[in-house]
């Protein structure tokens, strides 16, 4: 045994040793290069260009640009890199930058909706493989994964994200980023990940893009930074600064953020880049006079890199840097951090070993497209969510005789692939049409009928649909949004359906048939109509290549739906904001008492809580047992519960952790999720779910942000959802 010890401890003394040795080897060859380096070269690894053009080429000749967006094709990006790495004085390798989000060729679903599974590994494998296709094509890396938390639905951009919550979003976020990244950089089909948008995005006033942002530290703290630290603790090589203000000082030139909390207090040493011309943008908040400004304010403040404006707005650094130096406004050491941190990731991705594609590697190292469709459909299924189901209308049954099929999103290939799609192969996204036409036997008659466009008020196809519906025994409706209504510049100041989709179903529901709506979106809908009147309701967001598989794989039973909502669904847009994790106010919310904090005139709860979904079985809680109830601030407490499926179908469920402080030195969430285990369970058949409470769990910044654990009573709270919890108490005695 001895000897087997001795022998693993040198083994693990060996390996440190070595990866000591990479990074110091590392950084010498990074000095080293840095040290042949003109000001002129210099200053082209902090620029990036969106486009090539034969002027672009011959900066790229002069070592003037480092790094190219958007290069979709393979053969374009191995002619610029020879240009680069073969006709440049120093050689250094072009760094090609693309939007992968959910997806390359194979396209998942949208992030909001891959949060929904509440399954990190599944949404890890997806990063994993969208980095392997965008690899093959000349990506080494991906502006992903954006983790800004989102808590006002109205903002198009929640679809992008991991919705609401700051543990489910670092959750989402360190999954991303191993997915995309691999354990191993240098290996040719992973890709370097970019954590954005860097800061508090989600939070712009009214829900509208590009707005202003304003909030106390400790809301910074507490809610909008957590995914970005769990990126960078994943071992993200790249952060995004942000478009937004925030808090008077603009996110691409918030040294606070940039420089004080990125660098000083998280050690970061991948680069930042900033968002598309956010840099050139400082002169339109009016925090810059101009460009020169603009560009040594951004430098300072700690965004390495230059993201391309378009040809109006143009690079901001490559025109200015270089006078600010000679005119003693920026010292060039500050440059040299820059390019360090660049060359550095250049380094880790293994550009300077491999610039080129190497297409013999990926004909003999490819994920297979079977290997791709199963991935892509597991997490389209595990994204949907079961809003509703009133006497188990669903699942329906496959010897059905016929079905309406109606929807401008039911026979759609386009849509479904939601916004921010990378590379999309529309072909091979599976419709609603085709996924029911793939699961019943051809005994069933299916009326499809498109009914309405998504968004206008063409109604001419109404009586054609209600017929269609009147002849058949049940009725889907596939309604939504179309892909450009979520995503960037795309905040709606109304959340529900547009067009006449909602007049349209109003029609329908008159025949008095079964009907199951299925939601597309990129958002949260209000649809407080639907959630009246129709009695199965699924939310799909939207879920790309495997979009009609999955939908039809739950409509009939062949997947028990397990999704739970990342995000709260308002009742009404007057609502929002409306998060889980609000805080008691002086008044709490009370229906029977007019003077406490609510709406006259709509109910306090949400449509649908913020971790919300149904089965087809039913989940039983008991046994809520902890291993103490009274601890000091450095114990943890163990925590176990029963968890039944006491319905008849085999099913997933979500088991969720939420914490209550009870009394604290400044006011606190009612309850936070702090855990979470997604467990299957046969019918009749019962686990127990252990979670252990840690005291970083129970902490909080105190008034002067100091980060501590109170003495206190507190609640754990564990159930299905945000709401129907059973809870146990604890205290901390000292
Ligand atoms: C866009 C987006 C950002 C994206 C970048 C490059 O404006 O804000 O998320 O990565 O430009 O396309």
């Amino acid at each position: 045994m001895k000897t087997q010890f001795k022998f693993l401890l040198s083994f693990l003394i060996i390996i440190l040793h070595l990866r000591i040795y990479a990074q110091v080897n590392e950084e010498q060859k990074i000095n080293d290069l840095l040290s042949k380096m003109t000001l002129k070269e210099k200053i082209g690894q902090l620029v990036q260009f969106s486009f090539v053009n034969s002027e672009r080429e011959e900066l790229i000749r002069e070592g003037s640009v480092g790094s190219f967006l958007n290069i979709t094709n393979p053969k374009e990006v191995n002619r610029i890199q020879k240009i680069a790495v073969e006709e440049s004085r120093l050689g250094i390798p072009l760094i090609i930058g693309q939007d992968v989000i959910h997806g390359y060729n194979t396209t998942f679903p949208i992030p909001l909706g891959e949060t929904a599974s509440w399954n990190p590994e599944l949404v890890k494998k997806a990063a994993e493989i969208a980095s392997w296709e965008a690899a093959s094509n000349g990506v080494h890396w991906t502006f992903a994964p954006m983790v800004d938390i989102a808590r006002d639905p109205r903002w198009g951009r929640i679809a992008e994200g991991s919705g609401e919550d700051p543990y489910l979003g670092s959750v989402m976020a360190d999954a991303r980023v191993r997915g995309f990244q691999g354990n191993n950089l240098k290996e040719k089909r992973n890709i370097v990940a970019c954590a954005k948008h860097y800061v508090a995005y989600g939070e712009a006033i009214g829900g509208k893009d590009y707005n202003t942002v304003d909030m106390s530290e400790r809301m910074l703290r507490e809610v909008y930074l957590p995914p970005f630290k769990s990126a960078v603790d994943a071992g993200a090589g790249t952060l995004m600064s942000a478009f937004n203000d925030l808090n008077g000082i603009p996110a691409s030139a918030n040294y606070f953020t940039l420089t004080q909390i990125l660098r000083n207090e998280w050690g970061f040493d991948g680069f930042v880049v900033s968002d598309w011309n956010s840099i050139g943008e400082l002169v339109n908040h009016r925090f810059a006079k101009d460009k020169m400004e603009a560009a040594l304010k951004g430098l300072t403040a700690g965004v390495d890199m230059d993201m391309a404006g378009d040809e109006q707005t143009g690079n901001v650094y490559l025109p200015n840097l270089e006078s600010l130096v000679k005119n003693g406004l920026i010292k060039e050491e500050l440059i040299n951090e820059s390019v360090k941190r660049i060359l550095r990731i250049k380094y880790r991705i293994g550009l300077f070993d491999h610039p080129y594609i190497d297409s013999v590697y990926f004909k003999q190292n490819f994920i297979s497209k079977e290997e791709r469709e199963k991935v892509a459909l597991q997490l389209s299924k595990e994204s949907i969510v079961l809003l509703k189901n009133e006497d188990e209308l669903l699942p329906l049954k496959k010897d059905i005789k016929s079905i309406a099929l109606i929807g401008p999103l039911a026979d759609n290939q386009e849509d479904p692939t939601g916004p921010w799609s990378t590379a999309p192969i529309f072909e091979n996204v599976v419709t609603v049409l085709q996924g029911l036409k793939n699961k019943l036997q051809s005994g069933t008659r299916i009326n499809y009928l498109k009914g309405c466009n998504i968004n206008d008020d063409d109604r001419s196809e109404f009586d054609k649909a209600v017929k269609t519906a009147g002849e058949s025994d049940a009725i889907i409706i596939v309604v939504g949004e179309s892909r450009d209504m979520s995503g960037e510049a795309s905040s709606r100041s109304d959340i529900g359906l547009p067009g006449v989709q909602l007049e349209l179903i109003k029609r329908i529901y008159e025949t008095g048939k079964p009907i199951v709506v299925v939601l597309m979106s990129g958002r949260p809908l209000t649809i407080p109509w639907l959630s009246e009147n129709i009695p199965s309701i699924l939310e799909t967001w939207f879920l790309g290549d495997q979009t009609g598989n999955a939908i039809a794989d739950v409509l009939f039973g062949d997947y028990n739906p397990s999704g739970k909502l990342p995000v709260t669904f308002p009742r009404s847009v007057g609502q929002i904001p409306i998060f889980y994790n609000y805080k008691s106010t002086g008044r709490p919310p009370d229906e029977k008492n007019k003077f406490t904090s609510k709406y006259l005139d709509i109910p306090i709860t949400p449509q649908y809580p913020f971790g919300f979904g149904l089965s087809y079985t039913t989940f039983d809680y008991k046994n809520l047992k902890l291993d103490k109830t009274s601890l000091w601030k450095s114990d943890s407490v163990l925590v176990k519960i029963d968890v039944s499926n006491v319905g008849d179908v085999a099913g997933s469920e979500v088991v969720q952790l939420y914490i209550k402080d009870w009394f604290s030195s400044v006011t606190r969430p009612l309850k936070e999720l702090k855990a979470f285990n997604k467990i299957h369970l046969e019918p009749g058949e019962t686990k127990t779910v252990e979670f252990k409470i840690t005291p970083n769990m129970l902490s909080f910044y105190d008034e002067k942000m100091n980060w501590i654990v109170e003495p206190g009573k507190f609640d754990v709270m564990i159930g299905g959802n945000s709401e129907d919890l059973i809870s146990a108490t604890f205290e901390v005695t000292k």
